[in-house]
């Protein structure tokens, strides 16, 4: 058992945080980190780190990036978690450039939709309702354990 933080942002209907909370639920070594009100964390303890956030206007949540920018130490193991309500091919990119440059080994991406009300979603009572749901959640559970060593 690995410590490990999962570092997330989800502002708009919980989705990430339902998939994190699951994971830390489940998993004692799992310390959550809410990117929306912290600015800086000592993460060297940690000897793996996951980002997890909502997708916002194609990108992880801007304070989530700035966040890593600041704290992420120096070749950590890292996983790298989102929801979004369409499949972007680059989702993801802006955290793995960061992690790139920061020599993280990165073991894993894992995603899945979430329900949006966001735009002329709301007019249509929004897309994706129920998600994610208990389905998702056994597959971030997969993805999690899966890690490796
Ligand atoms: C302001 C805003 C912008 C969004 N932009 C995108 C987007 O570019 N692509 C996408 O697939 N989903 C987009 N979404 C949908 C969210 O990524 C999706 O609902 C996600 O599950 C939200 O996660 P959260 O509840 O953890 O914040 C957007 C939602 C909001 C509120």
């Amino acid at each position: 058992m690995k410590r490990t933080a999962i570092v997330y942002f989800s502002e708009h209907h919980g989705n990430t945080k339902k998939i994190v909370q699951a994971i830390a639920d489940a998993h004692e070594e799992v310390t959550l980190i809410d990117a929306a009100t912290k600015i800086e964390v000592d993460l060297s303890g940690y000897e793996r780190i996951g980002f997890a956030s909502g997708i916002y206007a194609g990108c992880f949540a801007r304070k989530l990036l700035t966040f890593a920018q600041i704290n992420l130490p120096d070749k950590k193991e890292a996983f790298i978690i989102y929801t979004s309500a369409m499949n972007g091919r680059h989702y993801g990119d802006d955290i793995r450039a960061l992690l790139d440059k920061r020599n993280a080994r990165v073991l894993g991406t894992w995603h899945t939709r979430g329900f949006c009300t966001f735009g002329p979603l709301k007019l249509i009572g929004g897309a994706f309702r129920g998600r994610p749901g208990e389905e998702e959640i056994r597959e971030a559970l997969d993805f999690y354990e899966n890690l490796g060593a």
